[in-house]
């Protein structure tokens, strides 16, 4: 996966295929309703750090700096705006060209330390590779791959220790037969973020779930996928290179590891629930009391407005804020946890 994605030569974000064409998220729904209200949110995040002059934002997966501008954007009618010091981390070479990044770095262990900092991501975690493991009758196996006479397959290899350890801790309720996904590089991420000042607000976008969803009986067939043009596809080993993979994130595996670096506190909901106490709603009634505006503009922007919030479509998304160094208590539209 890591190869298929990030290789150097023909990875699928690193090497042509026009990836930023090929996908679709928040940030593309809209010219910049998404990047209005992660602005607002970005406010709740500041006035959580302490009103901090600059104000640093690492977002990262930047990719072609299309949120980072829709914030930028935003943010000028705050009064954090002229303070904003956006930083992009993004390995794939879209980024360079990016004008509303203020810096650019491949990998968030070369961000350097600075004062407070909030680090935002939409869809990065899903896209950092996995491994793959399923039950058998007599415990856990790693399905790895090989190229066999026919071309690539999936071969068994008796699960390693820390393949068993993370299929203890996050999925007993995976039945014999049932097969998961384990995210790679989720610990040093949570290193790095954590050594990036002494108070950090990190919020993270991505569809999944906590792992007793993404790891249970319902999702046993596992949640990996290819995506070409739009199409999902089981078939994850049929186009290498040209065609985006991606599972579930599991949202616990987040929060643990977090904590263990020092992110004591968090709040968590759905992308619907958040957005909509930032404010989506408003935005057409607004955009309603444009002179300009037609009964076929409105269409459009109700359109994007329930794709964001839609339970059936990007609305499911889970948005995590976890908290080091700070209290949470002004980030809106995300429960705290009842545990
Ligand atoms: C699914 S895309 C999402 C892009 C964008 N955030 C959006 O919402 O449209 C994931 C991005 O994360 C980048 N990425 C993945 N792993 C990374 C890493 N370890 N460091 C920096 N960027 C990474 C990929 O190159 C890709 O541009």
């Amino acid at each position: 996966m890591e190869h298929a994605l990030y290789d150097r030569c023909g990875g699928f974000y690193t090497a042509g295929d026009a990836p930023y064409a090929d996908y679709f998220t928040s940030v593309s729904v809209h010219p910049s309703l998404f990047g209005q209200l992660m602005a607002i949110h970005l406010g709740d995040a500041w006035r959580t750090l302490g009103r901090p002059d600059p104000f640093r934002v690492v977002e990262l997966g930047a990719a072609d700096g299309r949120l980072a501008g829709q914030i930028r954007q935003a943010a000028a009618d705050f009064s954090w705006g002229k303070g904003l010091a956006y930083v992009g981390v993004e390995r794939a070479p879209a980024a360079q060209t990016a004008d509303a990044l203020d810096t650019l770095y491949a990998s968030i262990a070369d961000v350097p330390a600075a004062s407070a900092t909030a680090i935002i991501s939409n869809e990065f975690f899903d896209a950092l590779p996995v491994r793959l493991a399923r039950r058998a009758t007599d415990g856990w196996v790693e399905e790895c791959v090989a190229m066999g006479s026919e071309g690539w397959e999936f071969a068994d290899k008796r699960a390693p220790e820390e393949v068993r350890v993370y299929a203890s801790r996050y999925a007993s309720a995976t039945p014999v037969g049932g097969r998961i996904e384990i995210r790679q590089g989720i610990e040093p991420i949570f290193r790095h973020a954590a050594r990036l000042a002494a108070q950090v607000v990190m919020t993270t976008i991505d569809y999944g779930g906590v792992s007793a969803m993404v790891h249970s009986e319902r999702l046993a067939a596992g949640t990996l996928l290819a995506y070409r043009r739009h199409r999902a596809s089981d078939d994850v080993l049929a186009n290498p290179g040209h065609a985006d993979l991606t599972a579930h994130v599991n949202f616990t595996q987040l929060i643990d590891e977090g904590r263990s670096q020092g992110f004591g506190c968090y709040r968590m909901g759905q992308q619907a629930d958040f957005l909509v106490a930032l404010g989506v709603g408003d935005h057409l009634v607004r955009f309603q009391e444009q002179s300009d505006a037609t009964l076929e503009t409105y269409r459009a922007e109700r359109e994007a407005v329930f794709q964001l919030v839609s339970p059936t479509d990007l609305g499911r998304f889970q948005v995590l804020t976890q908290g080091k160094g700070v209290d949470l208590s002004p980030i809106r539209g995300l429960n705290a946890p009842t545990d």
